[in-house]
């Protein structure tokens, strides 16, 4: 053994082969913390003082290759500085030059996930073999970031700078057919081959059948391209990138100026390069969020395993009433997932509507290749169609979504309590019905639960779990287990009118109503939210939603916090709503739809609805961009707050990621904490009470004027 750590080992085998195996010890996968990177270093000290060491074979002893560096880690170099900063990097960059640097050939073998240090470290080799399941990456921006440990550097120069800039632009994962095409790796094998390939690869270059000296001067070279050619590749790119991610996204085009300053120079210059790039991003407000809002997904996976943990059963059998939107979502999602699922309806109707809808969604899976028409087979027989209770006897769960009516749903949860064995939970999609209420005419309320999905189920990833009073612990242990199993992110809050997430979201729509009383044009202020982030505006959100739908929710939230919400005026929904104006839904709302090319609804702006609002809204003027952003988001920040402080939810981290996983909150923001964080608190006080005469909604919270006058931040010092 030349090196044995707790991080990974060095051994020879035979013929003069080292192999570096990466095995992080107390961990389920490998990454570039602290510990690895200097224990990296140690190995190379061994490489470099060994005698005999002929070549290099770098394996891992996990499932997955190297995930990359490990973000926790994150937080305390980037708060140090640029110099922290640097430190995290330069370390690192030492130990890959040195390992591109030693005298004899290296060849990986990428067995599992090669992302970000993880895949950088493999550039840094002179041979890449990679598993027929493994896959390969830079997706650093996703973290607002960029390669920074030779990503920028190395990957133009293996693959071609225009290759590069797509990979790195993107951040997202290749496949190894595609990686092979790109000549990122050299030959992709069956994983059981992984290491005989490997070490084959390895033999010939000890035997001087391959050239290993050649490649490795090509990447620590300036890249030969003609200056013309460079101006125009960079010129096109640069205004592709960052016209996709948009200016919330500064790192995409960061990565494409590294590769861009660097291109001409040689490889430790063109490091240089690339660490002040990283720097810059990793500076950023949007790093900061981005790399919060990883920390936070996987404190609420976390939470949810728990969950799972204390469950009594797995969820093998399951079935939804209602075969609606909704219903029709859920059997869906249940099924693709396998767990086997009824789905019963009053109506055939429903029934063929639900399965048209999984078809829909199957076909375009199957369309792009991402499923065979065999396992298109296989989902669609996992959704079992039904206008009975034949069978629900064995069910481990039941979601109820039918109409979002208090009287209909008390009927069909008392009537499938009757059918149902003694322990199934019954869980309700309803939106906004508290479920205290709906537990009411119910035998067993502590089988009985919330479970909200969002439209289109299979595309929006949260779930909230809903707590009522007698709920038991199992039940909801129970569907998060279910929610897990179906690829959604379970977020367990208390019983309230419109639960955390809807809650929140129609303060936002009564300060959209105020502004568009007072004066506003709904279509400005669609544009300034949309700036500020959000995937649609206000006005665009509620025809999306449903005007029906929203007016009725209104009216539910508007009864459970009258004094907040309470209405006063006719708003401009109601105004739709008269006009049956329902939305994308009957094709006319507060746009106009029509059908793109693709067949999908596309809005157009009409002069009806601004007729029909001007009757009941003051005479038209321009308000700042900062003021509609300041009266929308006030009311959605301060009854945030208030969930918190009452319990509906457990912490900002689980607030932040419903709002981003349920509605669509701009990730680059972290999350409404993050936000109130990053602008602080005693500034977001000012700002609500430059609006006081707005009323109730306007107000912080008595704990929120503490945290304000004290410095506290939500997040404390992370
Ligand atoms: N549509 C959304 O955006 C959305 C989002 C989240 C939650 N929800 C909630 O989901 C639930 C369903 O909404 P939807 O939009 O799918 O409605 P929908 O009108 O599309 O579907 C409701 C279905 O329930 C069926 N139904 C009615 N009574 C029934 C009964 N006794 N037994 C079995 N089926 C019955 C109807 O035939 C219909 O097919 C509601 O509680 C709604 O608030 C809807």
């Amino acid at each position: 053994m030349l090196f044995s750590g707790k991080a990974l080992s060095v051994q020879m085998l035979d013929n003069g082969i080292a192999e570096l195996n990466f095995d992080l010890q107390g961990e389920s996968v490998n990454k570039f913390n602290r510990l690895t990177v200097s224990e990296l270093s140690q190995a190379l000290d061994a490489l470099e003082a060994a005698d005999g060491v002929k070549g290099v074979l770098l394996t891992s002893g996990k499932g997955v290759f190297i995930v990359g560096a490990d973000i926790t880690e994150f937080g305390g170099a980037f708060s140090a500085g640029p110099e922290g900063i640097a430190d995290l990097m330069n370390k690192n960059n030492e130990n890959f030059n040195r390992l591109e640097d030693l005298p004899v050939p290296t060849v990986v073998a990428i067995n599992g996930y090669a992302l970000g240090g993880g895949f950088e470290v493999c550039l840094g080799c002179d041979y890449r073999v990679m598993g027929d399941q493994a896959k390969v990456g830079l997706p650093e921006v996703k973290l607002g970031l960029i390669p920074g440990w030779g990503g920028t550097v190395r990957l133009p120069r293996v693959v071609g700078v225009d290759a590069a800039a797509e990979w790195i632009a993107a951040g997202k994962e290749q496949r190894p057919d595609a990686a092979l095409t790109a000549h990122a790796v050299d030959a992709v094998v069956p994983a059981d081959k992984l290491k005989e390939a490997a070490l084959k690869l390895l033999e010939r270059a000890i035997a001087g059948e391959l050239d290993y000296k050649a490649r490795r001067e090509i990447k620590k070279s300036p890249i030969p391209l003609n200056d013309t050619e460079a101006l125009m590749a960079f010129f096109t790119t640069k205004a592709f990138v960052g016209a996709q991610a948009g200016k919330n996204y500064p790192s995409p085009v960061a990565a494409v100026t590294s590769i861009e300053q660097g291109y001409k120079l040689d490889r430790d210059a063109a490091l240089k390069i690339e660490q002040e790039q990283f720097i810059f991003c990793a500076q950023t407000d949007t790093a900061k969020s981005l790399v919060g809002l990883f920390l936070n997904d996987q404190a609420i996976s976390k939470v949810a395993k728990g969950w799972e943990k204390k469950a009594d059963k797995k969820i093998e059998r399951a079935a939804v009433l209602g075969a609606g939107i909704m219903g029709g979502g859920i059997a869906y999602q249940s099924a693709y997932k396998g767990t086997p699922i009824k789905m019963k309806d009053i109506d055939q109707k429903g029934i063929d509507l639900g399965l048209k809808e999984a078809n829909k969604i199957l076909s375009k899976l199957v369309a792009r290749g991402r499923l065979t028409a065999e396992k298109m087979g296989e989902v669609l027989n996992r959704i079992e169609p039904t206008l009975s209770y034949d069978g629900f006897d064995n069910v481990d769960v039941v979601v109820e979504a039918v109409v979002e009516n208090p009287k209909v749903k008390h009927a069909v949860l008392k009537e499938v309590e009757g059918k149902v064995s003694d322990d199934t939970v019954i869980a309700s999609n309803t939106s906004t019905i508290s479920i205290d209420h709906l537990a009411e005419p119910l035998a067993r309320p502590e089988n009985f639960l919330g479970m909200h999905f969002f439209n289109p189920v299979h595309k929006m990833p949260l779930v909230e779990v809903i707590r009522g009073e007698k709920t038991s612990e199992n039940a909801i242990a129970r569907v998060v287990a279910y929610a897990n199993k179906m690829g959604k992110k379970a977020i367990v809050v208390r019983d309230c009118p419109g639960f955390l997430v809807n809650r929140v979201l129609f303060p936002y729509f009564a300060g959209f109503s105020m502004l568009v009383r007072d004066g506003a044009d709904f279509q400005e202020i669609d544009k300034v939210m949309e700036r500020w982030g959000w995937p649609m505006g206000p006005a665009y959100l509620m025809d999306v939603v449903g005007i029906d739908t929203g007016v009725h929710a209104e009216e539910v939230m508007a009864a459970g916090f009258p004094e907040r919400m309470g209405k006063s005026f006719k708003a401009a929904s109601d105004v739709m709503y008269e006009a049956k104006r329902y939305g994308q839904k009957n094709g006319k709302g507060f746009y106009n739809y029509e059908e793109d090319k693709k067949g999908r609804p596309k809005k157009v702006a009409t002069e009806e609805s601004y007729e029909l609002l001007k009757p009941h809204v003051a005479d038209r003027r321009d308000f700042e961009k900062d003021e509609i952003i300041e009266r929308m988001m006030v009311p959605m920040a301060t009854e945030l707050a208030r969930c918190l402080e009452e319990g509906i939810v457990d912490s900002p981290a689980e607030a932040d990621m419903a709002l981003i996983y349920g509605i669509g909150f701009p990730p680059f923001r972290g999350g409404i904490f993050a936000w109130l964080d990053n602008i602080g608190l005693d500034e977001f006080v000012k700002m609500a009470d430059r609006h006081a005469d707005l009323g109730e909604l306007y107000k912080p919270t008595e704990r929120m004027r503490e945290m304000a006058a004290s410095g506290e931040t939500y997040y404390g010092d992370k």
